[in-house]
């Protein structure tokens, strides 16, 4: 997976480009008013506290590694004729402890003997893979990489606790990133990571079931959020009214508010998904970008500042002028044929 062995020759002006995008949601809606007939709490208390009406939750059946071949088929879709050479999977909820999922997720997309393995950094998952693609591309040990961020999330909430089982979600997104040149629209700017271990605490999962200190963890989230996004957007060379779309792991649409109030974004820059979809971790902004460019909201040339906090503690923020891409829904309604997606696992997506 070198330079040589994938023909690029590295040059000044190297950069890391999204060139596809793609997301998959689990069909099974679980609306508010469908848990308080299992728990006690309020429709109107989930959405006032949490911005959230309804989550996808994946039936026993899904794996993991299933929702992320299907987000990472319609990524693929979208950059047709793109080879990667590696596939980067973020998640919290691999299929097993070992061997990694992304193997498996590579191989049923057709990609045996491309470089795959997972990252673990809980809801800034995606953030971590896309800095470890940009690394593999900026290094020349990769052309292209399939970044993919999937999660069962609820798996690991614990069916009986109001304070998680409202909030998560199931789901995947996914990007590809591709070797291009700084001035092309999709650039990903630098990446700013962090993490502080020292409060690993405030989220975990403890006999078996996630466990999260609601309270700190929103002070948390917001401050390191907002602090990571300026960081990215000076990196950029942009102050706030360049911005034309924020874009903010989707924790709480009031962690999201808060966000885009420190940083002095505007209401209507500001995309959302969260009443749909709830937080589904790391998968949260692929599938926010994903949705977003189907529907129109992110535009190409847009400037799109994009942050992420999870548990570890871990945060990160980046920048992406958005490129000119097309969606699979977009090639479905165009009738362009796309990848045929296996619904029972297991054999390889053509
Ligand atoms: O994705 C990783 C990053 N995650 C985040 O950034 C999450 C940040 N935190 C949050 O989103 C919010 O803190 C939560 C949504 C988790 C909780 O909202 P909150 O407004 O901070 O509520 P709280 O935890 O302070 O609880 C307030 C009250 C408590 O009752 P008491 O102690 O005041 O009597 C809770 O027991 O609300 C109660 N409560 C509920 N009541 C009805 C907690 N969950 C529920 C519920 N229904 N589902």
């Amino acid at each position: 997976m070198t330079g040589e062995e994938t023909g690029v020759a590295r040059g000044p002006d190297d950069a890391a480009v999204i060139c596809g995008v793609g997301y998959w949601l689990p069909p099974q809606v679980v609306t508010n008013a469908d848990l308080c007939e299992r728990l006690d709490t309020t429709e109107e208390w989930i959405f006032r506290r949490t911005g959230i009406s309804a989550r996808r939750v994946a039936d026993p059946g899904t794996t993991t590694s299933d929702l992320a071949t299907r987000a990472g088929a319609r990524a693929l879709a979208s950059a047709p004729g793109r080879q990667v050479q590696a596939v980067v999977l973020a998640t919290t909820t691999p299929d097993r402890r070992c061997p990694a999922t992304a193997p498996e997720v590579a191989s049923r997309l057709g990609l045996t003997g491309v470089a795959a393995f997972d990252v673990s950094a809980v809801c800034t998952g995606f953030l971590y893979a896309l800095a470890t693609a940009t690394g593999l591309i900026a290094a020349g040990h990769a052309e292209a990489v399939l970044v993919i961020a999937a999660e069962r999330f609820t798996t690991l909430l614990n069916p009986r606790d109001r304070t998680t089982v409202p909030i998560f979600g199931d789901g995947a997104g996914a990007v590809v990133v591709r070797r291009g040149d700084s001035a092309e629209p999709g650039r990903v700017g630098r990446v700013f990571l962090g993490s502080d271990g020292g409060q690993r605490d405030l989220i975990n999962v403890q006999d078996g079931y996630f466990q999260m200190q609601g309270r700190a963890v929103f002070r948390q989230a917001v401050e390191r959020m907002a602090e990571a996004a300026r960081l990215a957007a000076r990196a950029a060379d942009w102050r706030t009214e360049d911005v034309d779309k924020l874009v903010v792991h989707q924790a709480n649409a009031r962690v999201s508010a808060a966000v885009a109030s420190e940083l002095g974004v505007p209401e209507n820059r500001h995309t959302q998904n969260i009443r749909e979809v709830g937080n589904t971790a790391a998968a949260s902004i692929p599938i926010l970008l994903g949705q977003s460019a189907e529907n129109g909201t992110l535009l190409p040339g847009d400037r799109v500042l994009v942050t992420a906090f999870g548990g570890g503690l871990t945060w990160g923020a980046t920048t992406v002028v958005w490129p000119e891409l097309k969606t699979t829904a977009q090639m479905r309604r165009r009738d362009v044929r796309v990848a045929q997606i296996d619904p029972g696992g297991g054999a390889p997506v053509e």
